[in-house]
Parts: C-alpha cells; structure tokens; sequence
C-alpha cells in the first residue's frame, strides 16, 4: 500500500536533517530515508548543471528504494533543480521543495518589506525573488548572498562572539532597513535564528523547517499518501561518503546523534 511507504528526504550533507527532524515530529508514523550527498558538499557554489545531475540521480536512487514522496530539503538544490525533478517524474510521484512553503509564508503574514539571505546559488538563482514578486508584486524583496554561514554553522560557530561579528556584517546592512520578514533560505540557518532574532528584533524570521514539515503534510494528505498505520519501519540515513565528524555533527541539526550509513553512488567501481 502506498501510504506506507517511506518518504525520501535529501540534501547536499546533513544541514537537511533539520527538514527530516521537523517531518518526523510533525509526522511520526512516517518512515523517512534521508540521502545526504556529502561527497559533492556544499552545492551553494556549484553550477546549475551539476546540481540538475545530482538531484536526477538522487530522486531516482530515492525512488528505487520505494519512496512515495521526494522532499528536497536543500534550498540551493530546490533552486537549481525543482523544475527538472518535476519535468522527470512528475507522474512517479510527488515532489515538495523548500522554496514554496517558504514563499507561501512570507505571503501570509503580508509582509511589505521582505529580506532573504541563503547561499549564493540560491540568492542568485532568483528563484524567491520571482515567486514573491509574481505572487505579490506589491512586496519589496530584497536578498543577499551569506556564504559564509554554512561552514561557520557546522563549525559550531553559534550564539557566540565570531557568529555575531559575521551576523552583524551580513543583517545590519542598509538593503534590509524597514524589513518585516526574513527568509532564512538555508537549511542550517534554522539552528541561528534566535541569535538573528535577537539582532533583528521586530522582523519576523522564518525558516524551511517546521514550513516544509507543515507543506508536505498538506501534499500527503491530498494525494491520499500520509500513513495512518503505526510506524513499523526504522529510519535511515544515507550519505555518499562518510566520516566521523559528519555523523558528529549530525546531533548540531538533528538535536540527537544519528548513526550514518553510507552509500556512495557516484562510485561507478569499487577497488
Ligand atoms: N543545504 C544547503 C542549502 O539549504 C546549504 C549547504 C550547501 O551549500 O550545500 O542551501
């Protein structure tokens, strides 16, 4: 039976896992198999093309394995490679990213003045730009690449004294004077947002996390996909190449250490 099978959630490495944390609370009888590419991290400063490639392998890897639903849960690949994923298996099965819960919030709370800070893929990309504008073109957007707080996230680097240094660099610019929201168009970027609220008071800072969770739990139940038997499954989660600090700092996004498995599926032979 469909509803029963598991949900494929990826990322290019583990900041995904905070999408997979918020999906598993949101809907525990849920089996979710999470595939990290963390052979090809980050993808904030990879082409296009390259992320298309990877997001088509992945999605096919995912749907092998029996996925009934995919979930993007990286914002640069949702940027990249939404379209191509739909254009490949829109009949297969359903295909939720990050950016349109996102969009979709921002648009509720009727923001006038909206920032967005991600990776530079995706600020540059456009996509959040042109969903705003088109869906409320009377909403002032504005965005800015923040390239360095991914590393500086997985590096631990939060709530302290560097974090605030480089925040403050990026927030206290004068493009995002009068904001009221700010779109935090990264995966990791949920695990600051405390530390950006306190330096922005006022705005309203929303992540992709518990949005996602909520989107795609509206997806499921349209396409008569959620489950409603008890959970039997166990969850797994899958990176392309694995290392001791990976699985480390996994508990940083996961709130509890993950055991990683790994399979890489780039390797076209193995030694
Ligand atoms: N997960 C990515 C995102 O949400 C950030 C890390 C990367 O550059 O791969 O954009």
């Amino acid at each position: 039976m469909s509803q029963t099978k598991p949900i494929g959630i990826f990322d290019s490495g583990i900041g995904g896992l905070t999408v997979a944390n918020a999906v598993i609370s949101r809907l525990p009888k849920e089996q979710i198999i999470y595939f990290g590419d963390t052979v090809h991290l980050p993808y904030g400063d990879k082409s296009k093309d390259s992320i298309n490639y990877y997001a088509l392998r992945i999605t096919r890897y995912l749907l092998d394995k029996g996925c009934k639903a995919i979930v993007i849960a990286c914002n640069t690949a949702s940027a990249a490679a939404y379209r191509t994923l739909v254009d490949f298996f829109d009949r297969e099965t359903i295909i939720v990213n990050v950016v349109d819960p996102l969009v979709e919030a921002a648009i509720k709370r009727n923001a006038r003045k909206v920032g967005i800070i991600g990776t530079k893929l995706t600020i540059e990309s456009g996509v959040y730009q042109q969903q705003l504008h088109t869906l409320a073109p009377e909403m002032e957007v504005t965005a800015l690449p923040t390239p360095l707080l991914a590393p500086m996230i997985e590096e631990g680097f939060i709530n302290n004294s560097v974090s605030n240094v480089v925040l403050k660099e990026y927030l206290h610019h004068a493009m995002f004077d009068g904001m009221d929201a700010l779109l935090l168009a990264c995966t990791h970027y949920a695990l600051i947002k405390p530390q950006i609220q306190d330096l922005l008071p006022g705005v309203e800072i929303i992540d992709t996390a518990d949005t996602t969770a909520r989107y795609l739990q509206r997806q499921l139940s349209e396409h008569q996909l959620l489950n409603t038997f008890p959970q039997q499954e166990e969850h797994h989660f899958i990176v392309s190449d694995f290392t001791p600090t990976f699985e480390e700092t996994t508990a940083l996004f996961f709130k509890d250490a993950v055991h990683l498995e790994e399979d890489n599926i780039w390797r076209q032979q193995k030694w």
